[in-house]
Formats: structure tokens, sequence, C-alpha cells
């Protein structure tokens, strides 16, 4: 059994993201479970409170993240970069830089955003970050969610090509973790 981990990038009830995120929650993937992390409990990010002891919600982050066969990211675009809520949780996730839950974890990330553009700044923002934090990052054609509001319906993403295509990104995603595919 592979076990997925996903974390929205946005906190608000009625995100996009979050949306998007719920929906992938419920894709029935053979020998594969999808559960998600919610970041809002996280502090910023402060080097004085990570030691010998964390956080609760940046220790449970970390836990569940380590206990993840890969993570599946999915952020809004702020200001063409990924949101700072996402990025507080990769910083908390990236240290102690060695022993990292981060490190060498394969990640697939995906954007969203009501404009055509679809977040692909916030993307290739997100694709820097993981290249610090020594992720496995999945290679190949990017998810980027454009005009997201005309594809999610209550709560649901209903579009049939784009759930299609984020299907085939998470099996490449599994194939990453099982060690049959790239990353
Ligand atoms: C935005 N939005 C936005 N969208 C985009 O495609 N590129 C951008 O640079 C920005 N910048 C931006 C800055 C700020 C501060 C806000 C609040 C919004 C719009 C953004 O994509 C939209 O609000 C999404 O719906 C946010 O994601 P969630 O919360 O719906 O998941």
């Amino acid at each position: 059994m592979i076990k997925l981990l996903g974390v929205a990038g946005s906190l608000r009830s009625g995100s996009l993201c979050r949306s998007v995120m719920s929906t992938i929650t419920g894709l029935a993937l053979p020998n594969t479970t999808i559960a998600q992390f919610d970041i809002s409990e996280l502090p910023l990010f402060n080097d004085d409170l990570d030691g010998p002891t964390q956080p609760t919600a940046v220790a449970a982050m970390r836990q569940a993240i380590a206990s993840a066969d890969g993570l599946v990211l999915i952020s809004p675009e702020y200001n063409h970069g990924m949101s700072g809520v996402l990025k507080n949780a990769l910083d908390w996730a990236s240290r102690p830089t060695a022993l990292a839950a981060l490190k060498a974890k394969p990640v697939l990330v995906m954007t969203v955003s009501p404009a055509i553009t679809g977040g692909a700044r916030a993307h290739q923002q997100l694709n820097e970050t993981l290249l610090a934090t020594q992720s496995r990052l999945v290679a190949g054609r990017q998810i980027v969610i454009g005009q997201a509001h005309e594809k999610i319906v209550d709560g649901s993403l209903v579009d049939l090509p784009t759930l299609d295509f984020i299907t085939q990104r998470i099996q490449d995603l599994m194939r990453v973790c099982t060690g049959s595919g790239n990353a």
C-alpha cells in the first residue's frame, strides 16, 4: 500500500486549492491512500522554537511527512509566488537539514488559480524550493490548473480532462515512490 500525504497551501474555507485537494483524497486509486495534513496550526517559522522539542503542530507535520511515501503539494499563486503559509510549512519540514522529512521525499506539485496562467510562477518557485530541500520532485508535465473557478463546483473538481491528467500524474508519483519511475 502506498501512503500519500496532501498539503494544501491555502487556509480559507472556500479555497480552490482545498477543493482540488479534497477531490484528490476521494479518488479511488488502487493500493493507495491519500491523507491530508492541515497546516493551519503551524506557527511562523522561528529557529528558536526548534530543538530537542518542537511546537506540537510542527512535530506532527514532520511525523506525517516522514511516514508518507510521497507528498502532493497544492499551492495558490500570491504575487507571483507560492503562498506564505505553504512556504512556512516547507521551511519547518526542511529542518533539521540532515534528517529533514522533505529530504529525498517524492513530491508532486500542483498550482491552482482562477487566472488563465494557473499559478505557473508559483509552480516554478515551488520547484526551486524543493530543489533546495533535496526532495525528489516528480519530473515531467506540470499540473497548472488555470480558470479553476470554472472547473470546481460545490467544492469538487469536476473538469474531467483535468481530473484525468491529475490521476496520470499521481500514478507517476506512485511509480517514483515504488522506485519504478524517475524523479
Ligand atoms: C492573488 N491571486 C493571484 N492569482 C494569480 O494567478 N497570480 C497572482 O499573482 C495572484 N496574486 C494574489 C495575491 C493575493 C494577496 C491574493 C489574495 C490573491 C488570486 C488567487 O489566485 C485567488 O485568490 C485564489 O482563489 C487563491 O487560492 P485559494 O484560496 O482559492 O486556494
